[in-house]
């Protein structure tokens, strides 16, 4: 099998320009691609703006930073990742967006390239059945914020090959994260526990076990979490949740992953947490 020397990531947003960060202080060769100029520039100045914190932190000296932006290169055209030996695909999370984005990209890249997907929800099994080569796709399942957090899902679709899951846990490693291999199902590991615990911390609410702060407390004091699950909650964002939420209940039909109703109606209310202001807990828009 050929090493992973270029690689492509597709939406220059949250979680693109984190990814291409971490690839490019890996030593990578990364193309970000959005779909006009001024969305690939804004991912290219969130990369400078993180690099530069970490030069302002002493994380990394000057060079190494200025080296890391040197190897990043910003294109709205597809054709631009016909080196890449390794495609991540990091666009809005719709599965007609994700296939036609695969669809363009395959008539691009070499055979031999991996394309994978960040997605947080969609069926790797699903997007995989629209590439030529199944064997050679796979989730690689970056957490937010990308640069901070240790944990890479390798998610393993029905055709997925052992290679490509070696190889991307190889990617995975040389990025500083700890790979883990999952199968494809709803919410792979992470968000398949989290998310529910969050909807149950959301249930004791409502149904008056404690407070809003006394049900973080619990959990922070009690199980040692760091944060409660109320202000993770609203640091997620309360739609992100939801969505989740009815991913789960929708995709295995079973009534233990019921949204509560208390959250599909802050939703409904716009109260979606840090970024709105308000969920749980109140907050300064301008802060978060
Ligand atoms: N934000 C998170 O916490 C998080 C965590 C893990 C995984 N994810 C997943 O990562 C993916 C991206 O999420 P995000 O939060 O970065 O979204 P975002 O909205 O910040 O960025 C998405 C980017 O994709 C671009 N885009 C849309 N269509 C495109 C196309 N056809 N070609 C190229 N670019 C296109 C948009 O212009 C935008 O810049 C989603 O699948 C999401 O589920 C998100």
């Amino acid at each position: 099998m050929n090493r992973v020397s270029n690689i492509g990531v597709i939406g220059a947003g949250t979680m693109g320009a984190g990814i291409a960060q971490v690839a490019a202080i890996a030593g990578y060769k990364v193309v970000l691609v959005d779909t006009t100029d001024e969305f690939v520039r804004r991912g290219l100045d969130k990369v400078a703006e993180r690099l530069k914190r970490l030069v302002d932190k002493d994380t990394i000296p000057d060079e190494e930073s200025q080296a890391a932006f040197g190897r990043v290169a910003g294109s709205v055209e597809t054709h631009s990742l016909g080196d890449a030996d390794l495609v991540i695909e990091a666009v809005i999370e719709s599965i007609e967006t994700k296939l036609s984005v695969f669809a363009e990209i395959d008539g691009v890249v070499g055979e031999t390239a991996i394309l994978a997907s960040n997605t947080s929800s969609i069926s790797i099994t699903a997007l995989a059945a629209g590439v030529s080569n199944p064997a050679r796709f796979a989730g690689m399942h970056f957490f937010n914020p990308v640069p901070v957090l240790k944990l890479v899902e390798v998610v393993r679709g029905l055709q997925t090959e052992d290679a490509t899951v070696t190889a991307l846990h190889e990617v995975a490693r040389s990025m500083g994260k700890t790979p883990i291999t999952v199968a494809d199902m709803p919410g792979f590991a992470a968000n398949r526990i989290l998310v529910p615990m969050i909807n149950e911390a959301i249930f004791a609410l409502a149904d008056g076990v404690a407070s809003a702060s006394d049900i973080d407390e619990v959990m922070k004091l009690g199980a040692s979490h760091p944060m409660g699950p109320l202000a993770l909650a609203d640091l997620i964002g309360l739609d992100v949740c939801l969505h989740i939420m009815e991913v789960l209940h929708q995709d295995f039909g079973d009534d233990k992953y019921r949204p509560a109703p208390r959250l599909r109606q802050m939703v409904s209310a716009g109260m979606l947490g840090r970024k709105s202001g308000e969920g749980f807990h109140q907050y300064d828009p301008r802060r978060s």
